[in-house]
């Protein structure tokens, strides 16, 4: 028997050993797929123009995740045609480097939202997120009437600001200690509202 034969005996009949070498083998198509992106400019940077979220933005979002309207929507405009032609154009990595966690998703039970900014008025979101039937009378979206009797707490946004500053989200000190002049007086439904309006803001224009 020859001298590799033998070596593939000691793999086959040690369960360990064979495990630990699975994995490595397996790590390999992750390594490969997975490594380069952490290094490449047009995952890792910012689009012109994208900065970390103002206070009221960043408040809004936090109110967005917390609602689980991602349940329902994603933000991710897949590269194809028939979506760019309905959303806008295809989402692009620069444009969520400041997004903790993400809200790319895969679920639609509503329409993607990463390019709703600027679509309906500021007025037309607060009636729509009250009591969605008001303004599309077929919507199974439910309302979020809480939202506006919400007020912000500016030293919670403040101390969200500085989190992210401490994980490498270029905010400055100044900044952090403007957020709850920011969001001074302002509800949750305000909140929501101008981080929707801001979705989309930087992406690259046409389909
Ligand atoms: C149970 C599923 C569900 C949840 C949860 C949900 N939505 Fe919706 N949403 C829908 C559906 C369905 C529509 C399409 C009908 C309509 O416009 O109301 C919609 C539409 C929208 C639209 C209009 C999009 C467009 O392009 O016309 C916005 C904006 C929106 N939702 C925001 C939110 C926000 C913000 C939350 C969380 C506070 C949320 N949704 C939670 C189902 C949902």
């Amino acid at each position: 028997m020859s001298q590799s034969n033998n070596s593939h005996e000691k793999i086959e009949r040690n369960v360990g050993l064979m495990a630990v070498l699975i994995a490595v083998a397996v790590s390999f198509g992750g390594l490969a797929e997975i490594v380069p992106l952490m290094f490449q400019a047009e995952a890792i940077e910012p689009l012109p123009g994208v900065e970390p979220y103002p206070a009221l933005q960043l408040a809004g979002r936090d109110v967005y995740v917390r609602e689980g309207c991602y349940n329902c929507h994603s933000q991710m405009v897949r590269t194809l045609r028939f979506e760019s032609e309905r959303y806008g154009h295809y989402s692009l990595a620069g444009e969520s480097v400041y997004d903790r966690p993400f809200q790319w998703g895969s679920k639609r039970t509503g329409p993607d939202l990463a390019r709703v900014g600027g679509r309906y008025s500021d007025d037309w979101h607060r009636v729509h997120l009250d009591n969605p039937r008001d303004v599309v009378p077929e919507s199974n979206m439910p309302g979020f009437p809480w939202l506006a009797g919400t007020p912000l707490d500016g030293a919670t946004v403040a101390r969200r600001m500085r989190g992210l500053q401490a994980l490498g989200d270029p905010y400055s000190d100044a900044q952090i200690q403007q957020a709850p002049a920011d969001v001074q007086g302002k509800t949750e439904l305000d909140a929501v509202v101008a981080y929707l309006q801001g979705l989309g803001k930087h992406a690259p224009k046409g389909g």
